[in-house]
Protein backbone atom coordinates (compact mmCIF):
# COMPACT_ATOMS: atom_id res chain seq x y z
CA UNK A 1 0.00 0.00 0.00
CA UNK A 2 1.27 3.82 -0.54
CA UNK A 3 0.44 6.14 2.55
CA UNK A 4 1.21 9.18 3.55
CA UNK A 5 1.76 10.65 6.94
CA UNK A 6 0.86 14.49 7.68
CA UNK A 7 2.03 15.54 11.32
CA UNK A 8 0.89 18.54 13.32
CA UNK A 9 1.87 19.57 16.28
CA UNK A 10 4.54 19.07 18.51
CA UNK A 11 7.80 16.63 19.31
CA UNK A 12 6.03 14.03 20.42
CA UNK A 13 3.70 13.90 17.19
CA UNK A 14 6.83 13.95 14.96
CA UNK A 15 8.40 11.22 16.79
CA UNK A 16 5.11 9.06 16.99
CA UNK A 17 4.47 9.90 13.16
CA UNK A 18 7.82 8.81 12.63
CA UNK A 19 7.50 5.41 14.40
CA UNK A 20 4.65 4.96 12.41
CA UNK A 21 6.28 5.39 9.10
CA UNK A 22 8.61 2.80 10.00
CA UNK A 23 5.77 0.25 11.23
CA UNK A 24 3.52 0.48 7.73
CA UNK A 25 7.43 -0.01 6.04
CA UNK A 26 7.96 -3.09 8.36
CA UNK A 27 4.91 -4.32 7.30
CA UNK A 28 5.62 -3.56 3.29
CA UNK A 29 3.86 -0.83 3.16
CA UNK A 30 5.23 2.48 0.84
CA UNK A 31 5.90 5.79 2.25
CA UNK A 32 4.56 7.90 -0.57
CA UNK A 33 4.44 11.88 -1.44
CA UNK A 34 0.83 12.68 -0.86
CA UNK A 35 -0.16 12.93 -4.62
CA UNK A 36 0.71 9.74 -5.17
CA UNK A 37 -0.82 8.22 -1.89
CA UNK A 38 -3.66 5.86 -1.66
CA UNK A 39 -3.96 6.38 2.35
CA UNK A 40 -3.57 9.02 4.22
CA UNK A 41 -2.84 9.32 8.18
CA UNK A 42 -3.12 12.72 9.85
CA UNK A 43 -1.03 12.89 13.21
CA UNK A 44 -3.01 15.77 14.57
CA UNK A 45 -2.93 18.71 17.58
CA UNK A 46 -5.66 20.17 19.58
CA UNK A 47 -2.80 22.48 21.91
CA UNK A 48 -4.94 26.07 20.06
CA UNK A 49 -7.54 26.46 18.27
CA UNK A 50 -5.51 26.94 15.08
CA UNK A 51 -3.87 23.60 14.61
CA UNK A 52 -7.12 22.17 15.23
CA UNK A 53 -8.95 23.72 13.04
CA UNK A 54 -5.81 22.58 10.30
CA UNK A 55 -7.62 19.04 10.72
CA UNK A 56 -10.49 20.29 8.80
CA UNK A 57 -9.22 21.94 6.20
CA UNK A 58 -6.78 18.74 5.40
CA UNK A 59 -9.88 16.53 5.57
CA UNK A 60 -11.31 18.32 3.28
CA UNK A 61 -8.74 18.72 0.86
CA UNK A 62 -8.36 14.53 0.78
CA UNK A 63 -12.01 13.87 0.50
CA UNK A 64 -11.86 13.76 -3.43
CA UNK A 65 -8.65 11.86 -3.47
CA UNK A 66 -10.87 8.95 -1.35
CA UNK A 67 -13.00 8.20 -4.13
CA UNK A 68 -11.58 4.57 -5.20
CA UNK A 69 -12.75 1.81 -2.43
CA UNK A 70 -9.35 1.52 -1.12
CA UNK A 71 -8.42 4.59 -0.23
CA UNK A 72 -9.15 6.17 3.23
CA UNK A 73 -8.02 8.48 5.87
CA UNK A 74 -6.89 7.80 9.43
CA UNK A 75 -7.40 10.20 12.30
CA UNK A 76 -4.49 10.13 14.69
CA UNK A 77 -3.24 12.51 17.78
CA UNK A 78 -4.39 15.13 20.34
CA UNK A 79 -7.75 16.36 18.27
CA UNK A 80 -8.54 12.17 17.34
CA UNK A 81 -8.30 11.37 21.07
CA UNK A 82 -10.59 14.34 21.95
CA UNK A 83 -13.33 13.92 19.13
CA UNK A 84 -13.45 10.01 18.38
CA UNK A 85 -16.01 8.33 16.57
CA UNK A 86 -17.29 12.24 15.87
CA UNK A 87 -15.05 11.87 12.97
CA UNK A 88 -16.88 8.97 11.29
CA UNK A 89 -19.90 10.41 11.44
CA UNK A 90 -18.68 13.66 10.07
CA UNK A 91 -16.14 12.52 7.59
CA UNK A 92 -17.21 9.37 5.35
CA UNK A 93 -13.86 8.84 3.92
CA UNK A 94 -12.17 8.78 7.75
CA UNK A 95 -12.13 4.86 8.63
CA UNK A 96 -9.55 4.75 11.66
CA UNK A 97 -9.63 7.17 14.25
CA UNK A 98 -6.32 6.38 17.12
CA UNK A 99 -5.84 8.08 19.95
CA UNK A 100 -2.31 8.76 22.45
CA UNK A 101 -2.73 5.26 23.68
CA UNK A 102 -4.28 4.01 20.57
CA UNK A 103 -1.43 4.23 18.25
CA UNK A 104 0.36 0.89 19.38
CA UNK A 105 -2.11 -0.38 17.87
CA UNK A 106 -2.93 1.41 14.88
CA UNK A 107 -0.71 -0.14 12.46
CA UNK A 108 -2.03 -3.38 12.80
CA UNK A 109 -5.34 -1.79 12.48
CA UNK A 110 -4.54 0.00 9.37
CA UNK A 111 -3.21 -3.21 7.58
CA UNK A 112 -6.95 -4.62 8.36
CA UNK A 113 -8.93 -1.98 7.32
CA UNK A 114 -7.14 -1.58 3.65
CA UNK A 115 -8.10 -5.45 3.77
CA UNK A 116 -11.64 -4.72 4.35
CA UNK A 117 -13.37 -1.45 3.19
CA UNK A 118 -16.14 -2.15 4.89
CA UNK A 119 -14.58 -1.83 8.54
CA UNK A 120 -14.47 1.41 10.45
CA UNK A 121 -12.56 1.55 13.74
CA UNK A 122 -12.01 3.92 16.64
CA UNK A 123 -8.94 3.25 19.13
CA UNK A 124 -9.17 6.32 21.78
CA UNK A 125 -9.36 3.83 24.85
CA UNK A 126 -6.51 5.26 27.49
CA UNK A 127 -4.43 2.41 29.16
CA UNK A 128 -3.49 2.12 32.56
CA UNK A 129 0.23 1.86 31.75
CA UNK A 130 2.53 3.13 28.86
CA UNK A 131 1.81 1.15 26.18
CA UNK A 132 5.67 0.11 24.98
CA UNK A 133 5.63 -0.46 21.17
CA UNK A 134 7.04 -2.98 18.63
CA UNK A 135 10.23 -2.43 18.24
CA UNK A 136 10.72 0.01 21.64
CA UNK A 137 14.07 -1.03 22.58
CA UNK A 138 15.14 -1.79 19.64
CA UNK A 139 14.61 0.89 17.08
CA UNK A 140 16.18 1.01 13.72
CA UNK A 141 19.51 2.73 13.13
CA UNK A 142 19.28 6.26 11.32
CA UNK A 143 20.54 4.52 8.17
CA UNK A 144 18.31 1.93 8.22
CA UNK A 145 15.11 4.42 8.16
CA UNK A 146 14.72 5.10 4.58
CA UNK A 147 15.85 8.83 4.41
CA UNK A 148 13.22 12.06 3.88
CA UNK A 149 10.90 11.30 6.59
CA UNK A 150 11.62 13.46 8.84
CA UNK A 151 14.41 11.62 10.52
CA UNK A 152 17.51 13.48 11.15
CA UNK A 153 20.91 11.47 11.14
CA UNK A 154 22.48 10.91 14.20
CA UNK A 155 19.78 11.80 16.57
CA UNK A 156 16.92 9.99 17.51
CA UNK A 157 13.94 10.91 20.02
CA UNK A 158 12.89 8.42 22.99
CA UNK A 159 9.95 9.00 24.76
CA UNK A 160 10.03 8.32 28.24
CA UNK A 161 6.70 9.05 29.23
CA UNK A 162 3.17 9.80 28.04
CA UNK A 163 0.62 12.57 29.07
CA UNK A 164 0.23 14.61 32.19
CA UNK A 165 -1.50 14.97 35.56
CA UNK A 166 -0.85 19.28 35.79
CA UNK A 167 -4.36 20.25 34.74
CA UNK A 168 -2.89 24.00 34.12
CA UNK A 169 -6.27 26.39 33.53
CA UNK A 170 -5.37 26.56 29.54
CA UNK A 171 -4.36 23.49 29.02
CA UNK A 172 -6.18 20.71 27.05
CA UNK A 173 -3.52 18.21 27.14
CA UNK A 174 -4.38 16.47 29.69
CA UNK A 175 -7.65 15.56 28.17
CA UNK A 176 -5.98 14.13 25.09
CA UNK A 177 -2.95 12.36 26.04
CA UNK A 178 -4.10 11.17 29.38
CA UNK A 179 -3.16 10.96 32.78
CA UNK A 180 0.89 10.62 33.34
CA UNK A 181 2.44 6.94 32.23
CA UNK A 182 6.36 6.56 32.95
CA UNK A 183 7.77 4.28 30.67
CA UNK A 184 9.97 1.67 32.63
CA UNK A 185 13.76 2.82 33.13
CA UNK A 186 15.30 -0.37 31.91
CA UNK A 187 13.16 -0.15 28.64
CA UNK A 188 14.34 3.35 27.99
CA UNK A 189 18.06 2.41 28.71
CA UNK A 190 17.80 -0.31 26.55
CA UNK A 191 16.99 1.93 23.98
CA UNK A 192 19.22 4.49 24.47
CA UNK A 193 22.16 1.60 24.58
CA UNK A 194 21.21 0.45 21.23
CA UNK A 195 20.39 3.34 19.33
CA UNK A 196 24.45 4.47 20.17
CA UNK A 197 25.38 1.23 19.29
CA UNK A 198 23.24 1.99 16.01
CA UNK A 199 25.45 5.29 15.57
CA UNK A 200 22.88 7.53 17.14
CA UNK A 201 25.23 10.65 18.16
CA UNK A 202 22.52 12.63 20.24
CA UNK A 203 19.15 11.55 22.08
CA UNK A 204 16.49 13.99 23.09
CA UNK A 205 14.15 12.48 25.80
CA UNK A 206 10.31 13.55 25.38
CA UNK A 207 7.40 13.37 27.47
CA UNK A 208 4.87 16.14 28.26
CA UNK A 209 6.95 16.59 31.74
CA UNK A 210 9.46 14.78 31.93
CA UNK A 211 10.98 16.15 35.28
CA UNK A 212 8.22 14.30 36.81
CA UNK A 213 8.88 10.90 35.00
CA UNK A 214 8.81 7.92 37.69
CA UNK A 215 6.64 9.84 40.18
CA UNK A 216 3.09 7.95 38.71
CA UNK A 217 5.49 4.18 39.77
CA UNK A 218 5.41 5.42 43.38
CA UNK A 219 8.91 4.57 44.10
CA UNK A 220 9.16 1.11 42.15
CA UNK A 221 11.49 3.03 39.66
CA UNK A 222 14.53 5.59 39.51
CA UNK A 223 14.00 9.36 39.31
CA UNK A 224 14.23 11.67 36.14
CA UNK A 225 17.86 12.67 37.35
CA UNK A 226 19.24 9.04 38.14
CA UNK A 227 18.32 8.26 34.66
CA UNK A 228 19.76 11.54 33.00
CA UNK A 229 23.09 9.88 34.65
CA UNK A 230 22.34 6.35 33.33
CA UNK A 231 21.65 7.65 29.97
CA UNK A 232 24.73 9.58 29.98
CA UNK A 233 27.12 7.32 31.12
CA UNK A 234 26.48 5.36 27.74
CA UNK A 235 29.72 5.06 26.20
CA UNK A 236 29.29 6.82 22.84
CA UNK A 237 26.71 9.00 23.79
CA UNK A 238 27.93 12.44 22.76
CA UNK A 239 24.66 14.40 23.44
CA UNK A 240 21.69 14.04 25.73
CA UNK A 241 18.93 16.55 25.68
CA UNK A 242 15.22 16.58 27.16
CA UNK A 243 12.03 18.40 26.57
CA UNK A 244 9.64 19.56 28.14
CA UNK A 245 9.97 20.77 31.63
CA UNK A 246 7.71 22.05 33.57
CA UNK A 247 9.43 24.49 36.07
CA UNK A 248 7.96 23.41 39.62
CA UNK A 249 9.26 19.96 39.17
CA UNK A 250 12.85 20.49 38.29
CA UNK A 251 14.90 18.85 41.11
CA UNK A 252 17.67 20.50 42.30
CA UNK A 253 19.53 17.32 41.05
CA UNK A 254 18.52 17.97 36.83
CA UNK A 255 19.74 21.42 37.89
CA UNK A 256 23.66 19.91 39.10
CA UNK A 257 23.33 17.56 36.54
CA UNK A 258 23.98 20.28 33.72
CA UNK A 259 26.98 21.11 35.90
CA UNK A 260 28.35 17.85 36.20
CA UNK A 261 27.24 15.39 32.89
CA UNK A 262 29.83 16.45 30.06
CA UNK A 263 26.82 15.02 27.39
CA UNK A 264 24.33 16.88 28.59
CA UNK A 265 23.63 19.85 26.36
CA UNK A 266 24.03 23.28 27.96
CA UNK A 267 20.04 24.13 26.90
CA UNK A 268 16.97 24.03 28.32
CA UNK A 269 13.40 24.64 27.62
CA UNK A 270 11.60 25.94 30.72
CA UNK A 271 7.95 27.48 29.85
CA UNK A 272 7.30 30.00 32.22
CA UNK A 273 4.55 31.02 30.51
CA UNK A 274 3.95 34.24 32.09
CA UNK A 275 6.06 36.55 34.24
CA UNK A 276 3.22 38.18 36.86
CA UNK A 277 2.18 35.82 40.19
CA UNK A 278 -1.62 36.83 39.63
CA UNK A 279 -1.80 34.69 36.51
CA UNK A 280 0.46 32.38 36.90
CA UNK A 281 -1.93 31.66 40.30
CA UNK A 282 -4.86 31.41 37.50
CA UNK A 283 -3.07 29.29 35.13
CA UNK A 284 -2.14 26.81 38.37
CA UNK A 285 1.32 26.21 37.59
CA UNK A 286 2.48 26.28 41.23
CA UNK A 287 5.52 28.60 41.18
CA UNK A 288 5.48 32.23 41.16
CA UNK A 289 8.62 34.32 39.42
CA UNK A 290 10.63 34.32 42.70
CA UNK A 291 10.78 30.36 42.43
CA UNK A 292 11.06 30.37 38.72
CA UNK A 293 14.16 33.06 38.65
CA UNK A 294 15.58 30.84 41.61
CA UNK A 295 15.73 27.88 39.22
CA UNK A 296 17.33 30.32 36.61
CA UNK A 297 19.74 31.18 38.69
CA UNK A 298 20.71 27.80 39.75
CA UNK A 299 21.39 26.56 35.82
CA UNK A 300 23.52 29.38 34.97
CA UNK A 301 25.11 28.69 38.20
CA UNK A 302 26.02 25.23 37.33
CA UNK A 303 26.04 25.71 33.38
CA UNK A 304 27.12 29.57 32.56
CA UNK A 305 26.38 28.96 29.29
CA UNK A 306 22.99 27.27 29.30
CA UNK A 307 20.57 28.46 27.07
CA UNK A 308 17.40 28.65 28.03
CA UNK A 309 14.43 28.86 25.46
CA UNK A 310 10.83 29.46 27.07
CA UNK A 311 6.94 29.49 25.70
CA UNK A 312 4.59 32.29 26.38
CA UNK A 313 1.01 33.37 26.68
CA UNK A 314 -0.54 36.34 26.55
CA UNK A 315 -3.99 37.60 26.88
CA UNK A 316 -4.66 34.89 29.57
CA UNK A 317 -8.42 35.52 30.89
CA UNK A 318 -7.76 38.90 33.12
CA UNK A 319 -4.63 39.72 32.30
CA UNK A 320 -3.81 43.24 32.56
CA UNK A 321 -1.41 45.99 31.08
CA UNK A 322 0.23 45.46 34.24
CA UNK A 323 0.46 41.63 34.37
CA UNK A 324 1.68 41.58 30.91
CA UNK A 325 4.55 44.29 31.65
CA UNK A 326 5.63 41.81 34.69
CA UNK A 327 5.75 39.38 31.57
CA UNK A 328 7.85 41.85 29.28
CA UNK A 329 10.42 42.20 32.54
CA UNK A 330 10.53 38.07 32.82
CA UNK A 331 12.11 38.53 29.40
CA UNK A 332 14.49 41.16 30.22
CA UNK A 333 15.46 38.93 33.60
CA UNK A 334 15.77 35.46 32.07
CA UNK A 335 17.24 37.06 28.46
CA UNK A 336 15.36 33.67 26.39
CA UNK A 337 17.58 32.85 23.22
CA UNK A 338 14.66 32.35 21.95
CA UNK A 339 10.77 31.96 22.65
CA UNK A 340 7.50 30.60 21.64
CA UNK A 341 4.62 33.14 22.30
CA UNK A 342 1.16 32.39 21.83
CA UNK A 343 -2.67 34.15 22.50
CA UNK A 344 -4.16 32.32 24.71
CA UNK A 345 -7.14 30.40 22.74
CA UNK A 346 -10.36 28.64 24.49
CA UNK A 347 -9.74 24.93 24.33
CA UNK A 348 -12.99 22.81 25.06
CA UNK A 349 -13.24 21.28 28.18
CA UNK A 350 -10.22 23.22 30.45
CA UNK A 351 -10.97 25.43 33.31
CA UNK A 352 -9.79 28.65 32.39
CA UNK A 353 -12.55 28.71 29.37
CA UNK A 354 -15.04 29.69 32.10
CA UNK A 355 -12.42 32.49 33.63
CA UNK A 356 -13.10 35.98 32.69
CA UNK A 357 -12.48 38.97 31.25
CA UNK A 358 -11.59 37.77 28.49
CA UNK A 359 -9.32 39.84 26.85
CA UNK A 360 -9.91 41.21 23.71
CA UNK A 361 -8.54 39.90 20.38
CA UNK A 362 -6.56 43.37 19.26
CA UNK A 363 -5.33 43.59 22.81
CA UNK A 364 -4.07 40.50 22.62
CA UNK A 365 -2.56 40.36 19.29
CA UNK A 366 -0.41 44.20 20.31
CA UNK A 367 0.59 42.30 23.53
CA UNK A 368 1.60 39.37 21.38
CA UNK A 369 3.57 41.76 18.76
CA UNK A 370 5.55 43.73 21.55
CA UNK A 371 6.29 40.46 23.12
CA UNK A 372 8.01 39.12 19.83
CA UNK A 373 9.53 42.42 18.80
CA UNK A 374 11.50 42.06 22.27
CA UNK A 375 12.40 38.47 22.05
CA UNK A 376 13.20 39.44 18.79
CA UNK A 377 16.03 41.83 19.73
CA UNK A 378 17.56 39.77 22.68
CA UNK A 379 17.69 36.61 20.51
CA UNK A 380 19.94 38.71 17.66
CA UNK A 381 22.10 40.44 20.68
CA UNK A 382 22.58 36.68 22.68
CA UNK A 383 23.46 34.97 19.08
CA UNK A 384 25.86 37.64 18.22
CA UNK A 385 27.43 37.58 21.95
CA UNK A 386 28.95 34.13 20.56
CA UNK A 387 31.00 36.04 17.24
CA UNK A 388 34.00 34.88 17.92
CA UNK A 389 33.61 31.81 19.76
CA UNK A 390 34.26 27.82 18.78
CA UNK A 391 31.60 25.80 18.87
CA UNK A 392 31.13 21.53 17.66
CA UNK A 393 28.13 21.81 15.31
CA UNK A 394 26.40 18.04 14.94
CA UNK A 395 25.22 18.28 11.37
CA UNK A 396 21.45 18.10 10.42
CA UNK A 397 20.87 18.25 6.21
CA UNK A 398 21.87 20.50 3.88
CA UNK A 399 21.23 24.39 4.24
CA UNK A 400 18.52 25.57 1.79
CA UNK A 401 20.55 28.66 0.80
CA UNK A 402 23.54 27.12 -1.06
CA UNK A 403 26.53 29.08 -2.38
CA UNK A 404 28.65 28.14 -5.57
CA UNK A 405 31.79 26.36 -4.92
CA UNK A 406 31.03 23.84 -2.56
CA UNK A 407 28.26 23.05 -0.10
CA UNK A 408 26.23 24.24 3.12
CA UNK A 409 25.06 22.33 5.76
CA UNK A 410 23.11 23.12 8.78
CA UNK A 411 23.32 21.98 12.30
CA UNK A 412 22.71 22.67 15.97
CA UNK A 413 25.80 23.43 18.34
CA UNK A 414 25.25 21.79 21.61
CA UNK A 415 22.86 24.55 23.22
CA UNK A 416 20.36 24.03 20.31
CA UNK A 417 21.11 27.03 18.23
CA UNK A 418 21.13 26.39 14.03
CA UNK A 419 24.45 27.12 12.71
CA UNK A 420 24.63 27.05 9.14
CA UNK A 421 28.73 26.06 7.72
CA UNK A 422 29.81 25.82 4.27
CA UNK A 423 32.03 23.07 3.36
CA UNK A 424 34.46 24.69 0.12
CA UNK A 425 34.84 22.15 -2.62
CA UNK A 426 32.25 19.70 -1.37
CA UNK A 427 29.89 18.05 -3.70
CA UNK A 428 26.79 16.70 -2.87
CA UNK A 429 28.37 13.77 -2.57
CA UNK A 430 29.45 13.62 0.33
CA UNK A 431 27.10 13.13 3.09
CA UNK A 432 27.39 15.08 6.35
CA UNK A 433 24.57 14.44 8.08
CA UNK A 434 25.28 13.01 11.78
CA UNK A 435 29.08 14.18 11.33
CA UNK A 436 30.44 16.54 13.87
CA UNK A 437 32.55 19.34 12.84
CA UNK A 438 34.38 22.04 14.85
CA UNK A 439 33.34 25.42 13.75
CA UNK A 440 34.16 29.51 14.75
CA UNK A 441 30.83 31.37 14.84
CA UNK A 442 31.58 34.17 12.01
CA UNK A 443 28.44 35.86 12.18
CA UNK A 444 25.11 36.32 13.89
CA UNK A 445 21.68 36.21 11.66
CA UNK A 446 17.83 36.84 13.26
CA UNK A 447 17.41 33.34 14.11
CA UNK A 448 20.51 31.05 13.21
CA UNK A 449 24.81 31.55 13.16
CA UNK A 450 27.07 30.95 10.44
CA UNK A 451 30.57 29.02 11.39
CA UNK A 452 33.35 28.62 9.74
CA UNK A 453 34.52 24.97 9.68
CA UNK A 454 38.30 24.39 11.68
CA UNK A 455 39.41 20.93 10.76
CA UNK A 456 37.30 18.31 9.21
CA UNK A 457 34.18 16.64 10.13
CA UNK A 458 34.59 13.09 12.07
N1 LIG B 1 -3.85 28.87 24.38
C1 LIG B 1 -2.67 29.35 23.97
N2 LIG B 1 -1.51 28.69 24.12
C2 LIG B 1 -1.55 27.50 24.72
N3 LIG B 1 -0.57 26.62 25.00
C3 LIG B 1 -1.14 25.55 25.59
N4 LIG B 1 -2.47 25.71 25.68
C4 LIG B 1 -2.75 26.92 25.16
C5 LIG B 1 -3.95 27.67 24.98
N5 LIG B 1 -5.13 27.21 25.39
C6 LIG B 1 0.84 26.87 24.74
C7 LIG B 1 1.67 26.83 26.03
C8 LIG B 1 2.38 25.51 25.91
C9 LIG B 1 2.57 25.39 24.43
C10 LIG B 1 2.88 24.02 23.94
O1 LIG B 1 1.35 25.84 23.91
O2 LIG B 1 2.57 27.90 26.00
O3 LIG B 1 3.60 25.50 26.63
FE1 LIG C 1 -0.40 19.32 20.37
FE2 LIG C 1 -0.06 19.09 22.98
FE3 LIG C 1 -0.99 17.04 21.64
FE4 LIG C 1 1.56 17.80 21.32
S1 LIG C 1 0.60 16.98 23.19
S2 LIG C 1 0.16 17.27 19.71
S3 LIG C 1 1.34 20.04 21.51
S4 LIG C 1 -1.98 19.02 21.93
Amino acid sequence: MKFTVLTFGCQMNVHDSDWLIRAMESRGWTAVEESEADIFIINTCSVRDKPEQKVYSVLGRLAPLCKNPGSFVAVGGCVAQQIGDGFLEKFPHVRLVFGSDGIAQAPDALVDLAANHEKRLVLTDFLGDYPEREGGEVQPNADLIPPGIGTIPGQAFVNIMQGCDNFCAYCIVPYTRGRQKSRSSEAVIKECAHLVKSGVREITLLGQNVNSFGIDKKGEDISFAQLLYKISAIEGLERIRFTTSHPKDIAPEVIKAFGELPNLCPSLHLPVQSGSDRILKKMGRKYDRERYLGIVEGLKEACPNISLTTDLIVGFPGETDEDFEQTMDMLERVRYESSFSFKYSDRPGVAAVKMKPKVPEDVAQARLARLQERQKRITRKSLEALEGHETVVLLERLSKRQEEGGMTWRGKDPGGRVVNVHFAGYGEEQKLGGKLVKVKITEAKNHSLVGAKVGEPW
